[in-house]
């Protein structure tokens, strides 16, 4: 069996070339799973729920039907037994290392985007933001960086620049804004915090750094240099898992198509323009 994932199916959607040919030539059964059916769903009802105008009511009513259509092409993997098993021993596990509050990237990113004066769909913006998130929690897979510290550096290191272009001091200012926010919008212990502070004041000018943490935060942000022309080098990268040909192919090819990751629109509830 071949399940493709929700980026897959995304790219798929699109037309993506490799993908789409990938698809077309498998003999053994197409499918996607659950979870899959579930993120692509929540934001088409979303774009219809909060659509601001009767023109965009229209296409997210076209945009939920088509992709009800799409789905309906492939097998959907159910929840079985044996997953439910691995969901609660997965659960267990979360309880006994979590920090007890869960970060809640939603509201974060509503505080921050209230002072974020660039265009949303920039080349700092939204899209790279949610970029370099997944490309953290991919790397922190391997790594064992701290999931909270990667995605408060995915939100946070960009988001007090002031222009598209030269501005070496925004990694201070971000880091100085999560000082701010820290207690008010999120939770962090003194060590994470350590982390964040850092990640964000040194993404500017730092190439490397010994702590896996840090590692994973720059080598997330730079795996999507593709946006603006330049291919990820694995000189500047720190981690084995970042600057392996695979990882930098598949980063690299999201960054150069502008690809927006699917919890921008399904968990963050923003809709940005599709890039052509
Ligand atoms: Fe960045």
């Amino acid at each position: 069996m071949f399940v493709l994932d929700t980026d897959a199916f995304s790219l798929l959607l699109r037309g993506h070339a490799r993908v789409t040919a990938r698809v077309a030539k498998a003999t053994e059964e197409v499918a996607v799973t659950l979870i899959t059916r579930i993120e692509i769903l929540r934001g088409r009802f979303a774009s219809v729920i909060n659509a601001e105008n009767g023109e965009r009511l229209l296409n997210a009513q076209r945009w939920l039907r088509e992709s009800e259509h799409d789905l309906n092409r492939f097998t959907i993997l159910t929840i079985d037994l044996p997953v439910a098993a691995e969901f609660d021993r997965i659960r267990r596990n979360k309880k006994l290392s979590g920090n007890g509050m869960a970060l809640n990237i939603p509201m974060i990113l509503k505080t921050v985007l209230v002072d974020y004066t660039l265009p949303w769909d920039g080349f700092h913006g939204i899209a790279h933001w949610a970029r370099v998130l997944e490309n953290g929690l991919k790397l922190a897979e391997e790594s064992g960086a701290s999931l909270e510290v990667v995605k408060l550096f995915a939100i946070l290191h960009d988001c007090r620049r002031l222009n598209e272009g030269d501005d070496p001091e925004h990694g201070g200012r971000a880091a100085e804004l999560a000082r701010e926010l820290r207690g008010v919008v999120f939770e962090l212990s003194d060590r994470e915090f350590q982390l964040l502070h850092r990640a964000c004041a040194g993404h500017t000018h730092e190439r490397s750094h010994p702590d896996v943490t840090i590692q994973t935060c720059w080598d997330a942000d730079r795996l999507d240099l593709g946006r603006v022309g330049i291919t990820p080098s694995p000189f500047y990268l720190n981690s084995e898992a970042a600057k392996r040909p695979d990882t930098i192919r598949w980063a690299d090819e999201r960054a150069t198509t502008g690809f927006i990751p699917e919890i921008v629109s399904c968990e963050w509830r923003i809709e940005l323009e599709k890039p052509e």
